[in-house]
């Protein structure tokens, strides 16, 4: 298969190119396949003729997008509409990712594809908007939604919670991590993987694809610490203490309902930790 992949040089971006290595992958930089410039991406489309456009790229730093919902909505929706629309006009499979952030948080079991969705940030609401646009269109589309995404080439120069959790301990500073805010962290080798598979279906739709079983994110850095071989306190701390501009969801657990239709798994949250880890070689 080949496939034009867009936000090729982020975590779940990298991930994939290693994971779908036996496809043939065309991975444009932000530069070359802006999306906020349809005809500069659109003439790119047109010269590679892939059969699946994946898109990773987002506009996901949470709290700016809070104060800039326009440009949240211009990249997270808008853009993501109109990559649907080209892929749909030239019959070209497409998948998004989405997030468990446009769920409002007050569940108490992971969330399911039919749960509704109720965002309590910009950043989810533009998320939400995407997926709502191109599944209106009935077309050939995956929309995914995952969470709390690491992988082994993360973009920001300070890496991933993990690296941070372990640097951290080694470096004898005080950690302090929530433990009211329940998510389901995933690696981002895992989900490439499962992003694979699912496309290997042609079962178009809605998914979560998510690392397996509730979390708090002080028993994930917990995990993270022990995986490591490090021994080392962390403080507990509430959400409340922890200033943010933007509301985030205090459960966004994910169950992959749909996935396991599809007879497709991922590892547990703690699988994907000590995977993690030692592939990195933390
Ligand atoms: N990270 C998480 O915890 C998390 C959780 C749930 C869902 N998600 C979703 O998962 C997807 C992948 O996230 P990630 O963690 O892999 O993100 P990432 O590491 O920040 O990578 C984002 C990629 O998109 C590119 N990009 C950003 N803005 C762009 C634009 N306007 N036009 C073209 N390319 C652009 C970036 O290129 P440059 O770096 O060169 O700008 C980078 O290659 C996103 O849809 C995100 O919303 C992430």
């Amino acid at each position: 298969m080949k496939i034009l992949l867009v936000g090729g040089s982020g975590q779940l971006g990298r991930a994939i190119a290693v994971a779908w290595r036996d496809d043939e992958i065309v991975a444009p930089t932000h530069a070359d396949f802006p999306l906020e410039d349809r005809t500069t991406w659109a003439a790119v489309l047109d010269r590679v003729r892939p059969d699946l456009l994946v898109n990773c790229a987002a506009f996901h730093n949470v709290d700016v997008c809070e104060v800039e919902p326009a440009q949240a909505l211009a990249i997270n929706a808008v853009a993501v509409d109109a990559l649907a629309d080209a892929a749909q006009q030239r019959g070209i499979d497409f998948l998004t990712i989405s997030t468990d952030y446009v769920f409002d948080g007050s569940a108490t079991r992971p969330y399911t594809e039919d749960d509704c969705p109720r965002p309590i940030s910009a950043y989810g609401v533009s998320k939400l908007a995407g997926e709502l646009l191109v599944l209106r269109r009935r077309m050939n589309a995956y929309v995914v939604r995952t969470c709390g995404v690491y992988g082994l080439h993360a973009s920001r120069s300070k890496g991933t919670f993990v690296d941070r959790v372990i640097a951290q301990a080694r470096a004898g500073e005080a950690i302090r991590v929530v433990n009211d805010v329940v998510a389901s962290p995933t690696y981002a080798g895992h989900l490439a993987e499962a992003l694979r598979a699912l496309v290997a279906t042609r079962a178009y739709g809605l998914y979560h694809a998510v690392n397996v079983g509730p979390v708090s994110w002080y028993d994930f850095a917990a995990k993270a610490l022990d995986v490591a071989g490090v021994r080392y306190p962390i403080d507990a701390i509430s959400a409340g203490e922890w200033k943010a501009a933007a509301r985030r969801p205090a459960y966004s657990a994910l169950a992959n309902a749909g996935l396991a239709r599809l007879g497709i798994a991922l590892p547990a949250w703690d699988e994907g930790v000590a995977a993690y880890v030692r592939d990195k070689g933390l």
